[in-house]
This record gives structure tokens, sequence and C-alpha cells, in this order.
């Protein structure tokens, strides 16, 4: 799990006048709103006896209270009221904890979970359609896998087992005619256009055969981002008929995910075929929980020694690459197994932009490990390219 990047905490719609627990890189956080109506996110550990602020209540202070002693704490984290010492009375500077920046987009708490300051993130990432509602009909969806987010992303940017996976997005008889054209990545990014021989889609949307042919080429695009785990895939069934589902993977602890995701269609846009797409798009979900719930190792492997690629996985290792820059160059992945021997024994938490800031405070709880990066700036080693594709 992977430090300095937004990740999207829960639903915009759930968190309204009382305090929500959500766990991200196995933490608990708690979301609040102020009186301004923005959402707050601090770590869910108060600094007094370790209280969690999720299960107390919001205060005239505009702060969050702390059900134990009632300690109460800012949208900055820093203690406000401390009712044992009266009104007025002075409170340690000392008394503070984390707090996160937060963003709300596409109906979703998007919060910062690394010290890096502002002009260093790497931003939220693009959903015009979102705004589009001339154009698109965006539907929410959620999906709770088994599984680490590093498998679900590789998942949702994988082209080549959608012949076996998905019976409504290709045939295993049609395999070897999906190809790659083309992938183009940056630092945090990566995209590849891909096309595809799906068979007819069957159901409600039966009337799709008067737009398109059974096994017509179609064009899909996968797209990840590093932010908030994203996966992208835009699909192009014919000239005018495109779908977006666009999905946030959130790594509640090592190997388990949560996607909130949203998928915009540009055709039938009436609400009626908003239960048929949910259902569909549900299912396709559904299909690969059930591959990746049984991976082995459930996490991503570290180099591809103990695996074999061909041609057709090269999108996948320009994302295993980007993933791999931001552990051993920048450090930001956390070392979950040194944290281990002190589970139930201490309280961990993500380093803030303020923690960083302001280094002399002393801060009351310890910050989780990270895996001290390995090499600087050199070039992406070459052993991830993947090998010549098989006879
Ligand atoms: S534990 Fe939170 S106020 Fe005492
Ligand atoms: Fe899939």
């Amino acid at each position: 799990m992977l430090t300095n990047l937004w990740y999207v905490a829960e639903w915009s719609r759930e968190v309204k006048d009382k305090p929500v627990r959500v766990k991200l890189l196995g933490q608990n956080f708690v979301l609040f709103r102020d009186k301004t109506g923005k959402v707050n996110c601090l770590s869910d550990v108060c600094i007094h006896r370790g209280g969690s602020l999720s299960k107390g209540w919001t205060t005239e202070r505009d702060c969050v209270a702390c059900p134990y002693h009632g300690w109460e704490f800012d949208a900055e984290g820093k203690v406000k009221f401390i009712p044992s010492r009266g009104e007025g009375a002075p409170v340690p500077e000392r008394a503070r904890i984390d707090a996160y920046p937060t963003e709300e987009r596409y109906g979703m708490i998007w919060v910062f979970l690394g010290d890096l300051p502002e002009e260093e993130r790497y931003p939220i990432p693009d959903f015009p359609e979102y705004e589009d509602s001339d154009n698109w009909r965006p539907i929410e969806l959620e999906y709770n896998w088994t599984g680490s987010a590093d498998r679900v992303l590789e998942n949702g940017i994988d082209i080549s087992h959608t012949a076996f996976v998905h019976p409504g997005f290709g045939y295993p008889e049609m395999a070897d005619k999906n190809k790659i054209l083309k992938v183009d990545r940056g630092e945090y990014w990566g995209s590849s256009d891909n096309v595809l021989y799906p068979p007819q889609l069957s159901g409600n949307l039966g009337l799709m055969k008067l737009f398109r042919a059974d096994k017509a080429a179609t064009n899909v695009t996968p797209s990840f981002f590093l932010p908030g785990y994203c996966v992208r895939l835009h699909i192009k069934i014919n000239s005018w008929m495109e779908t977006i589902i666009f999905d946030a993977n959130t790594p509640v602890d090592e190997n388990t995910t949560r996607s909130f995701a949203i998928q915009a269609r540009n055709f039938f846009k009436w609400r009626i075929f908003d239960f048929g797409a949910k259902k569909r798009t549900t299912k396709v979900f559904g299909e690969d929980g059930a591959i990746v719930s049984e991976l082995s190792p459930n996490y991503l492997p570290e180099t591809l020694e103990h695996e074999v690629s061909v041609e057709q996985d090269k999108f996948m290792s320009a994302w295993r690459m980007i993933r791999r820059k931001h552990i051993e160059e920048k450090g930001w992945k956390i070392d979950t197994k040194a944290m281990k021997p002190f589970e139930g024994e201490k309280a961990f938490t993500i380093p803030s932009p303020a923690r960083r800031a302001n280094p002399h405070l002393n801060w009351a709880l310890e910050t989780v490990p990270l895996v001290a990066p390995i090499r600087s700036s050199a070039p992406v080693q070459e052993e991830e390219t993947p090998e010549p594709e098989l006879a």
C-alpha cells in the first residue's frame, strides 16, 4: 500500500451531520462535516487515551468530540477544548492529531493520505463526462473485493482476461484476435488502446442488435492512475455509443479493496435503463472478484521472476513499473511487515502535511514505517519488459 496519494474514503452522500469512520491503508480515520459543509478527515485515534473519534459527535465549536472524555478536535486536528480543564483553559500545543487534505469530486470524498506539500501532489484524475449531464448518464456502484488494490487495479486494465472471465464481453475463441494497439504512459498514469470482438449483448439490451453486429470490432481504452488507484475503462461500442467505467480502488487494508465506481453512458440516457446498466456492471465486478480473491500470492509479486509474461501483458507491465518506481525511488510503500509485531500494542498513523511542517511538536502517535527506497533516480530497469511472445 502506497502513501502520498489521493484516495476515495467514502461517497459524499454518506457523510451528513455525524462523524463517519473509514478505514484506508490499514488505518482508521474519521470524516466529519463542519458548519460550512466542508468535509474534514482526521486520524481516528484520540491522543488522550486512544478513544475513537468516529464514535463521538460534532460540536458547536465546529469540532469532532471524542466520546471518552469529550476532548474536541478541529478540522486541523488541533484540540480546541478539554472539558476537564474548563472553558478558556489553555490546551497543550502537542494535543494535536494528523489531519488530511480533502476534496469532494464525482460524488466521492477524496483524502490525501501523506505529508507532501500541495504543489508536489499528483492530481485527482479527470472525469469530465461526470459533469457533462447533457451527453452522459452516470450511475454509482460499489464493489468490495477480497484482494489487494494492486491486484484489483491490474485486473481492471487487463484486456486479455475478458475472453474468459466475462461472457458478455468476450469468448475464448476470439482471445487471439484481441490486440493492444498502443500504450502511453506518464509518471503516475498509463493508457492503452485495444481492439476487442465481443459477442452481442443479450437481456434488455437486446435492441442493441439494431445498432451493432455480433462480434463487431469494439475499441476499448483502459487507463490507470496512481492517485486513487483509479481505473478508467472507455468502451466505444460503435460510432455513437460509448460507455466509461471510472473506479477508484481504495486499499482498505492489504487484502481488502473497496471500489467506488461510476459508469457513464452516452446512449439510452433515461432512468429506466439505469437498473439494467447497474445490474450488468455489478455482474462484471462479481466475475472479476471471484478470480481476484483466489490469486496467489494475494499481493503483487515484486518482480516478474516468478511469473511468465507475453506481449499482450505489456500494459500491465507498464503499471507495475510505475508502481515500483514509487516504491524503490520515492519510498512510498508502507512496511506492513514491520508493523505486524506491534499489532494491538501500538497505534500508528499516516503522516500528514502539518506534521511535516511542524516537526518540533513531538507528535504523540508514531507514523507508519515505510520501505526504504533502494535506488535514487536510475532509469527503470528492463527486467519488467515482457518476454517475447511464446510460440
Ligand atoms: S480518550 Fe479521547 S478524550 Fe480521552
Ligand atoms: Fe474483468
